[in-house]
């Protein structure tokens, strides 16, 4: 019996290049990460791939678009959307940070006011809230280091990985604020559809991730 088509809606950039190398090695094989290309939809066997910007993933399997999708946690606790996250995976790993110009001091106490730049609006609220502290938050799209440096805001929440972006820009951490990682999620719907063809792939891409 043919197996029913499944379509994976992954992070555009390190995690799409990671997953499909995985894949190739699971059966799926496919060259996406290393091909130079506009492409966003990729056919592999009974996978269709759709290739998609981050922020956007939990929405599209949210919304049917897609049945599975594999992104990072800090997306999907940013876009709040009603979809099920049953494994985590060991790719993707980074830092969501508060960071802030190296030669400024920012100490965090209830009260106290303070403008922060991010791409990760509902984190940042979170984040401050717990510590009784009502940010104004300048909502950025993109290089949001910038934002300290620029006058723009007094700090900035984003993710890290290696470190290079906030130390080439002249930045420092000032707590940081949760660990991410890459996350399979899936569709309410194709959970009950699809569960097996959803499972088969996950099991194997988790297999071989943990080797
Ligand atoms: C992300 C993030 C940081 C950078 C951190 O930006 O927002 O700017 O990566 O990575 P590093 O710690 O390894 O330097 P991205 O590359 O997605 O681009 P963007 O700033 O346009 O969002």
């Amino acid at each position: 019996m043919q197996s029913k088509r499944v379509r994976v809606a992954i992070s555009k950039g390190r995690i799409l290049k990671e997953v499909c190398a995985y894949l190739a090695k699971v059966g799926y094989p496919n060259d996406i990460g290393k091909k130079d290309s506009r492409e966003l939809i990729f056919n592999v066997k009974n996978l269709q791939i759709l290739a998609c910007k981050p922020s956007d993933v939990p929405r599209y399997v949210e919304l049917g678009a897609a049945d599975c999708g594999i992104v990072g946690s800090d997306c999907i606790l940013e876009a709040e959307c009603d979809i099920y996250e049953p494994i985590s995976l060991p790719i993707g790993k980074c830092r969501m940070v508060l960071a802030c110009p190296k030669n400024k001091k920012v100490e965090l106490k209830a009260g106290m006011s303070i403008k922060i730049g991010t791409k990760y609006p509902r984190i940042t609220q979170e984040f401050f809230l717990k510590k009784n502290i009502a940010p104004e938050i300048v909502f950025l799209n993109g290089s949001v280091e910038l934002a300290p440096l620029t006058g723009l805001a007094d700090a900035i929440v984003d993710i890290t990985e290696t470190g290079s972006t906030i130390r080439e820009n002249n930045l420092k951490i000032v707590e940081t604020i949760m660990e991410i990682s890459a996350k399979v999620i899936v569709n309410k719907t194709s959970f009950r559809t699809l569960n097996k063809e959803i499972e088969t792939i996950t099991t194997a891409l988790v297999k071989k991730i943990k080797i």
